[in-house]
């Protein structure tokens, strides 16, 4: 354990009001969910066509059947809980001191653990919507069952993500781009800040309290001012401001 690194996190979050976090995939490994781009990561697990295909948008319009094998099998996880992680993250806000949890996951884990202000930059699978007449369907019309959901219209009923070769959602983007650059302290953790949009948020951060947490290299760490290489459940764990 980097003892020294979880001191200087602690000493700085215990003077401030005014924390945001980043986060991806390797928030949720510890609730059992897999990430996408380490060893054990949905990218390298075998299926008919790459991940990275059959999220994307073009892969979605051509063949929505395979798309919600896929959907079902590796995005929809039965019982998955909040870990350590989310459910600090959520202590801090409730103690005024983290103003926003920026999200790349789609699992809903940090709002299931009590977050508030959640920016979700890839959506979430616990909504969903026509993609033709865009009306809103609950998560059950999607994520049970099987074969392709589809709207009264007609239409096929897609999750509320955001699909590669999809635009991000400008508002969420912007509101992102603000907490960031005001932040005092900024906490990355479990990403690998590999996808863009996304990993550029990283660049409007202002302060010198920038804090990465993740359990191998990002192209980021000379950036960072602390850099705790662990994981992220066991770290925030022993956060006890
Ligand atoms: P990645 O799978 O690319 O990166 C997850 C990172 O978390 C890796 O660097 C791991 O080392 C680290 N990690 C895993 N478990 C950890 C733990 N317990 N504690 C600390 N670190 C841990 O996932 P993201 O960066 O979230 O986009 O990927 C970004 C986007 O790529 C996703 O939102 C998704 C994907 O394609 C879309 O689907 C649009």
């Amino acid at each position: 354990m980097d003892i020294q690194g979880i001191k200087t996190l602690n000493d700085w979050i215990r003077d401030s009001d005014n924390v945001v976090f980043f986060g991806g995939a390797g928030v949720s490994t510890e609730s059992g969910i897999p990430d996408f781009r380490s060893v054990d990561g949905l990218y390298h697990q075998k299926w008919s066509y790459p991940p990275e295909e059959i999220l994307s948008h073009s892969f979605f319009e051509r063949d929505p059947a395979e798309y919600y094998r896929f959907h079902r099998e590796k995005l929809v996880l039965d019982g998955v809980q909040p870990n350590r992680a989310h459910r600090k993250l959520a202590e801090l806000e409730e103690a005024g001191k983290l103003r926003a949890v920026i999200t790349q996951n789609i699992d809903g884990l940090h709002q299931a653990a009590g977050s508030k202000k959640v920016l979700e930059l890839h959506g979430s699978i616990l909504r969903a919507y026509c993609s033709r007449c865009r009306k809103p369907w609950p998560e059950e019309a999607i994520n049970h069952g099987t074969g392709i959901p589809r709207c009264d219209c007609g239409g096929v009923i897609r999750p509320d993500i955001v699909l590669y070769e999809e635009p991000l959602d400008q508002d969420i983007m912007e509101e992102a781009v603000r907490y960031i650059r005001n932040a005092e302290i900024l906490i990355i953790g479990g990403t690998s800040l590999n996808v863009y949009p996304a990993a550029g948020l990283i660049r409007y951060y202002r302060g010198n309290k920038l804090v990465l947490v993740n359990l191998s290299e990002t192209p980021y760490d000379s950036y960072a001012n602390l850099v705790i290489h662990e994981k992220i459940g066991e770290v925030f764990s022993q956060i006890t401001v």
